[in-house]
């Protein structure tokens, strides 16, 4: 199934949430490009905007894009926009197959509106699956012990050479997969957040404000916390 064009539309109906002198969020991965790309379009059209990137990719794919870039500062941002990996019925969300989750979940949480976008393959009736986590270098053998003790079975992620592979923080990334459902996913998030090793990880919870569904029929869906279900756009 080619989720290319899935990807794009809700990239683009994103980049339409976008108004004049806004300051963007902009997320990490293959479906936040898509909004990156969007956004740059409506900036060569003279739409005035500034953003904060989660990632080093995203800041290159922006200043290619010609999105004015800053730093997150203590005005926040307008709208953050980002991807996810599995959506539940809730909209809670994991996140971080591509690494960048600390970041990301410092710009959604600094967002007046966090939107989310993804194509259809990533909504779930229930969290599981697979869960990042960053680390310290620090006794990372230690804290992959315990996180091992929360349900799932962790290991570094290495790049193809084999070497320990670093986020942008200059931290390790540690992956889990936990058998779906995660019967508690508040729980586990305090878990996690409770071991002194991890610096974040990939469980956003109660943060998304919209998601942005596409499918691969070319339908998209529009789904917000309050109404907790789907409906049509508008
Ligand atoms: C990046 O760290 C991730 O949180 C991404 O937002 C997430 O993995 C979704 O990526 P894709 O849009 O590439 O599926």
């Amino acid at each position: 199934m080619d989720l290319e064009p899935a990807k794009r539309r809700v990239g683009e109906e994103a980049a339409l949430l976008v108004e004049e002198g806004m300051t963007l969020g902009l997320g990490t991965g293959s479906t936040a490009r898509w909004f990156i790309e969007a956004v740059g379009a409506r900036v060569a059209s003279g739409l005035h905007v500034a953003a904060v990137a989660t990632s080093l990719a995203s800041a290159s794919m922006a200043a290619r894009q010609g999105i004015p870039l800053l730093e997150l500062d203590e005005r926040g941002v307008d709208l953050a926009v980002d991807g996810a990996d599995v959506i539940d019925a809730d909209l809670r969300l994991l996140k971080g197959l591509g690494g960048a989750m600390v970041r990301e979940r410092i710009v959604a949480a600094a967002a007046r509106r966090f939107v989310v976008i993804a194509d259809e393959t990533k909504l779930r009736p229930h969290l599981g699956g697979p869960l990042s986590v960053e680390v310290l270098g620090f006794g990372w053998h230690h804290t992959l012990a315990l996180l091992d003790q929360t349900g799932a079975s962790f290991s570094l992620r290495v790049d193809t050479a084999g070497e320990p592979q670093r986020s942008d923080n200059g931290n390790l990334i540690a992956d889990g997969e936990y058998p779906p459902p995660i019967a508690d996913p508040e729980g586990l998030a305090s878990r996690l957040d409770a071991i002194p090793g991890v610096v974040g990880h990939g469980l956003f919870l109660g943060m998304a404000d919209l998601v942005l569904v596409g499918g691969a029929d070319g339908s998209l869906r529009r789904l917000e916390p309050a109404r907790g279900g789907p409906a049509p756009l508008s």
